[in-house]
């Protein structure tokens, strides 16, 4: 278990377009399958219901993206793959969570907060049109990851504030229940990875209408690539790489000298139908063998369906199952039938407010040199008889440094007393030396 567990969640929303491919299915698989990590990939398909709410549109999207992610190379039988919605431990999970979640952490998420803002901005109420599930994203999010107890969590720049509050809520989760339950998960941004150009030289994106499909036929990939936005130079005309979509497309599918050659293209007046050609060739020698796949796959969703399936089911059993147990243990949603066992918080200030143990030296009828420790009213350690005060007292000493010695030869735990609590009473009664308040001896 010591291997380094990295978690990406694919929002299941819309046709996977080059820009998805190029931003995140290409460089989370480059990743894949290193020796001392382990990588959930997983199809957030509860997270796609805050927007999309059309099912026959849900169920394609969900199908669609799971081919894509198979076809560029996954491989369920070294990664874990999953569908959200098959690990129902989750959305338990995610109610625990929410039970520690501030509130006012949740106004301040950037998407709940501009959506506010537009409201605001139309004069309409402040929470007009807003669900819950919008408002409450972060803690399904938050679930999502430490679940799994996931160190490193590779996203871009919009989700950074989802990993801050997944940490927070982490965080307090643990302290409420006192001990590390939960892995503080780690955003990680790759800066080398590039923001794809649309056809309309604005980031590709569904909300711009400006994407090419990654697993458009090839008729329709050359017809999408002629349709790109360019400036009106003629052919022969010198022409200008930068601010060029046409040229970062490129750039996104060709070695560095194959990108350094084509720029000499442009300085030397390439025809722009010439550099769509060669963008169009590029492209497609990179995506023709995955869009083969791709397409044997989507005919089949059965197979598909059996594969998340398989993943969940081993996932839980494996993981989400036991982790849940544990946590539901935590907050104490418990067996009747079992003791009942005071930890956290709880225990903590059962600690504080205990009095503190103390050494207690007489001399008994017998005429004999006793000690005890006491706590409050209980008696934690009883001594047997010295001759001597003296005697009694360097014991005392000893034990108060924490040298207890052979325990048994000359004292015994006192009625109903645990061996663990007199060590922590003795852990206590040695820190309150150490910071020089002293016990009553
Ligand atoms: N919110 C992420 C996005 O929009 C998707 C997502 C859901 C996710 N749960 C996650 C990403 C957990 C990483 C970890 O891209």
């Amino acid at each position: 278990m010591s291997k380094t567990r990295i978690l990406t969640g694919i929002t299941t929303s819309g046709t996977p377009h080059l820009g998805n491919y190029v931003g995140a299915i290409r460089p989370a698989l480059a990743s894949a399958g290193a020796a001392d990590v382990e990588n959930f990939y997983f199809l957030a398909d509860l997270h796609s219901l805050i927007k999309a709410q059309d099912p026959a549109k849900t169920q394609r999207s969900t199908l669609e993206i799971a081919a894509a992610w198979l076809a560029c190379g996954l491989d369920p039988g070294h990664v874990w793959f999953y569908r959200q919605s098959d690990v129902p431990e989750i959305t338990e999970l995610t109610w625990l969570l929410t039970c520690v979640a501030g509130k006012g952490i949740l106004n301040r998420a950037h998407a709940y907060k501009a959506a506010v803002d537009k409201n605001r901005a139309e004069g309409e109420d402040d929470d007009a049109g807003i669900t819950a599930g919008l408002f409450m994203y972060p803690v399904l999010m938050a679930a999502d990851i430490m679940l799994f107890n996931a160190h490193k969590v590779p996203v871009g720049r919009d989700q950074i504030q989802h990993i801050e509050m997944a940490r927070d809520f982490g965080q307090r989760f643990n302290h409420v229940y006192g001990k590390e339950h939960f892995v503080l998960p780690e955003a990680v941004i790759d800066e080398q990875v590039a923001t794809l150009p649309g056809l309309d030289g604005r980031k590709m994106s569904k909300s711009y209408d400006n994407t090419i499909p990654l697993f458009a036929p090839r008729g329709e990939l050359k017809k999408l690539i002629a349709g790109i936005l360019t400036d009106s130079r003629a052919p022969g005309e010198p022409k200008d790489t930068e601010g060029s979509a046409l040229f970062q497309l490129y750039q996104a599918f060709a070695s560095k000298e194959d990108t350094a050659a084509f720029a000499q293209a442009f300085a030397d007046g390439i025809g722009w139908g010439d550099a769509k050609q060669k963008l169009f060739e590029r492209i497609d020698a990179e995506v023709a063998p995955l869009r083969e796949t791709y397409e044997t796959l989507m005919a089949k969703p059965a197979e598909i369906e059996a594969i998340l399936r398989e993943g969940a089911a081993r996932l839980r059993a494996l993981h989400a199952t036991p982790a849940l147990q544990r946590l539901r243990d935590a907050v104490g949603l418990r067996d009747l039938g079992t003791a009942v066992a005071v930890t956290g918080e709880a225990a903590a200030a059962e600690l504080k407010t205990a009095p503190m143990p103390a050494f207690k030296q007489y001399r008994d009828a017998d005429g004999k040199f006793y000690f005890k420790l006491v706590q409050g009213e209980r008696v934690l350690l009883q001594s047997v008889g010295f001759d001597s005060p003296r005697d009694a007292g360097q014991r005392v000493a000893a034990i108060k440094q924490g040298e207890v010695g052979d325990a048994a030869s000359d004292f015994h735990l006192g009625e109903g007393v645990s061996e663990e609590e007199v060590n922590a009473a003795l852990a206590a009664f040695v820190a309150a030396t150490l910071e020089g308040e002293g016990g009553a001896a």
